[in-house]
C-alpha cells in the first residue's frame, strides 16, 4: 500500500520505517545476520547517537550498542545526564559485516538512506557521531576523525558532533579527554548542567 504519512506530509515514524525495511535484502549482509539492527530508544530523543555497524553482540541480541563498547557508551550517556532510554542509539549499518570488517561502499549505499531517515523521525536536536567510519559515511568527507571531532556540523540543520568511538577509547583510554570536551559541548547545546 502507499505511504499514507509521506503523501499527506506527515514525518515518517521509526515503525513505518523499520515495517518497510523488512527482511531487508538491500545488501548482501541480510544473508549472514542474525538479527537486524534497526535501532533502539526513545521516538523522540533530543539526542540521537549514530555508530557504525553492530558487531557479534548486537547481532545476537538485535540491540545496538549492548556489547563491550556499549558499555562504555551507555556511561557516556549517563555522564551527559540522560539516561540509555532518553537517547536514540542506531548505527549507519542494520546488519553485521562478516568478522565486523570495514562496511563497503555499495552497504552503506544500500543503507545510509534508512538512516536518514531515521533521523528524520526522531528530529534530534543533536546527534553524537561515533567514530571515522559512522562519521565520514554520514558527512560525506575522507576528512580523518581528529580533524573532524570537537565541532559542531551541520546535517541537514542538526548539530552533528563527531568524537571517538568507545571501541577506540577502549583500546586508548588516554583520548577520553577528548571525548568528554565533544560530549561537553553537546551537553551545553542541550542545556545540561556541565560540572568537571
Ligand atoms: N560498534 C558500533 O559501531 N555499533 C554497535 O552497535 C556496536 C559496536
Amino acid at each position: 500500500s502507499p505511504a499514507p504519512a509521506a503523501s499527506a506530509g506527515v514525518r515518517e515514524t521509526l515503525d513505518d520505517i523499520r515495517r518497510e525495511m523488512g527482511e531487508c535484502r538491500r545488501c548482501a549482509l541480510g544473508a549472514g545476520r542474525t538479527n537486524l539492527v534497526f535501532g533502539t530508544g526513545n521516538p523522540a530523543a533530543r539526542l540521537m547517537i549514530i555508530g557504525e555497524a553492530p558487531g557479534r553482540d548486537e547481532d545476537l541480541r538485535g540491540e545496538p550498542f549492548v556489547g563491550e563498547a556499549g558499555q562504555l557508551l551507555t556511561k557516556i550517556i549517563e555522564a551527559m545526564g540522560f539516561a540509555r532510554e532518553d537517547v536514540y542509539i542506531c548505527n549507519v549499518l542494520k546488519c553485521r559485516p562478516p568478522h565486523n570488517r570495514d562496511p563497503a561502499p555499495v552497504e552503506i549505499e544500500a543503507c545510509s538512506s534508512l538512516m536518514f531517515r531515521q533521523v528524520k523521525a526522531v528530529a534530534p536536536e543533536a546527534i553524537l557521531a561515533l567514530g571515522t567510519f559512522a562519521v565520514q559515511a554520514i558527512l560525506g568527507t575522507k576528512e580523518p576523525i581528529s580533524r573532524l571531532r570537537g565541532r559542531f556540523h551541520d546535517y541537514h540543520g542538526i548539530p552533528l558532533m563527531p568524537t571517538f568511538h568507545p571501541a577506540f577509547l577502549l583500546r586508548n583510554p588516554e583520548r577520553k579527554r577528548e571525548v568528554w570536551d565533544d560530549v561537553r559541548q553537546v551537553m551545553g547545546l542541550l542545556g545540561k548542567e556541565v560540572s568537571g
